[in-house]
């Protein structure tokens, strides 16, 4: 029997605790900082992710026996390798890697410099600073629009810029690389080729050797319907991805899985955990737009539902370097996800707001991401993203309709969320997964 710390306060947070709960291997959870939602499933703490300290105190008080952490922050800034170097720590797992494998998503130049030594088919890229500036400008040149300006730190998902015109592109990396626009984070900029293509991501769960696929899964990030308007950090998903079928997964394990987890070993890197490999598919063959180094959210609200085996049992496999013993049965319905959110998000929006019809919900699970609880123990709206909806279906409609009618149920003050999630796949041929 474990006792489990879950790091993060989303949806995806949210959607581990449910899954973690129906092991048997579970004794007592905690989650820090957590959500309205994870409450229900185990113990809320009040800390930060990223205040290792406060971790620290955390794990030890209520005898931890393995750390999942949901964000990337508290990875990037070390809390794998915080663990490893504290004598009372060392030997509690943490799912996700080190600091050293972190920088695949840490930096998007060490990411492209990684795809570039391995043979991983991505975009021709080059990366400047602020003293290659000139040289960047003239590299703007080369390309066809639109162009890909990317901050080769974290900046909160802000850091892609996509400009039409090679005017913008180029006050734009003046803006990055001369003004610090991202901060320290745009120091250097990679600048790459545009991909036309349809956008899907491929999950993996690593141990460093071995590796377990998970399903497929498209995320919608456009504030509006039709791929219009502001990035936000997701509005919806559906797994699997119809166009994501057997032969086009097994081209992605081979050029990308497959060379992705043997250079990690190869450059001495040990990885511990997800890798979500975000994908352009043209004309069928794959291209890697990024690496993340957790799961995505929204996607895990409906990769991991459709994961039948025991998750626990899977992260023991992953800290003790056996996961290619364990186990690994998918679920063959089709998961979608609606996210609910605050009316101005992915700006400005108001938190606070009184939730209600969350009994309502039926034939859906309703994975709580922005929420908290007010001194009435009543739910209220604590983030841009508040609710994810996700449903199972022997169709991708199917689960669709149901999120889309328990959307109605659920009301607060300016609630948004759109209603076309899925529809960009309708046209392509479903098989069942
Ligand atoms: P990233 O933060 O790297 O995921 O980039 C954010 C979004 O920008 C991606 O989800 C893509 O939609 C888009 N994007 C990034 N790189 C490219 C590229 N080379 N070609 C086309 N779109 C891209
Ligand atoms: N939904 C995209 C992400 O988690 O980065």
């Amino acid at each position: 029997m474990m006792n489990i710390l879950i790091l993060g306060s989303g949806g995806r947070e949210h959607a581990f605790a449910w899954k973690l709960s129906q092991s048997k291997k579970l004794n007592k959870l905690f989650i820090a900082p957590g959500n309205a939602g994870t409450a229900g499933f185990g113990t809320n703490v009040n800390i930060s992710a990223v205040d290792f300290e406060a971790v620290k105190k955390l794990v030890l008080e209520n005898s931890i026996n393995m750390v999942i952490v949901g964000p990337e922050d508290p990875l990037v800034k070390g809390i794998h390798d915080f663990f490893l170097a504290d004598g009372l720590l060392k030997n509690i797992p943490v799912i996700g890697p080190q600091k050293d494998g972190a920088q695949l998503e840490g930096s998007k130049d060490f990411s492209k410099r990684f795809m570039m030594r391995h043979n991983i088919p991505t975009a021709r890229y080059e990366t400047f600073t602020k003293d290659t500036l000139l040289e960047g400008l003239e590299f703007l040149k080369t390309l066809q629009p639109p162009y890909v300006l990317k901050a080769d730190g974290l900046a909160g998902g802000k850091g892609v810029v996509i400009p039409d015109t090679l005017e913008e592109a180029e006050k734009e990396l003046s803006e990055m690389l001369a003004n610090a626009k991202f901060g320290s984070a745009s120091a250097k900029v990679v600048i790459e080729e545009f991909l036309k293509g349809i956008e899907l991501s491929v999950f993996v769960l690593t141990d460093g050797n071995s590796y377990k696929i998970l399903p497929s899964a498209k995320d919608y990030k456009r504030i509006g319907e039709g791929d219009t308007g502001l990035n936000t950090g997701g509005m919806g998903a559906v797994s699997p991805v119809p166009f994501a079928d057997e032969a086009f997964i097994k081209k992605v394990e081979e050029r990308v899985i497959i060379p992705t987890i043997n250079g990690l070993k190869k450059e001495g890197i040990v990885y511990k955990g997800f890798i979500f490999i975000g994908l352009m598919n043209i004309s069928g063959e794959p291209y890697v737009i990024e690496y993340n180094v957790r799961m995505g959210d929204p996607e895990t609200e409906v990769v991991i539902p459709r994961i039948k085996s025991d998750l626990i049992d899977l992260f023991e496999g992953v800290a003790a370097g056996n996961l290619n013993e364990k186990t690994f049965e998918l679920d063959n319905l089709f998961a979608a996800t609606v996210m609910l959110v605050a009316g101005g998000y992915p700006e400005e929006y108001k938190k606070g707001d009184l939730i209600t019809g969350l009994e309502l919900v039926e034939d859906s699970i309703a994975f709580q991401a922005g929420t908290t609880s007010n001194s009435e123990r009543q739910t209220i709206t604590n983030g841009g993203r508040v609710i994810a909806l996700t449903s199972f279906g022997n169709t991708m409609d199917e689960a669709l309709k149901k999120s889309f009618m328990n959307a109605e149920r659920i009301q607060y003050k300016n609630k948004y969320y759109r209603k076309d999630i899925g529809n960009d796949l309708k046209s392509y041929f479903i098989p069942q997964p």
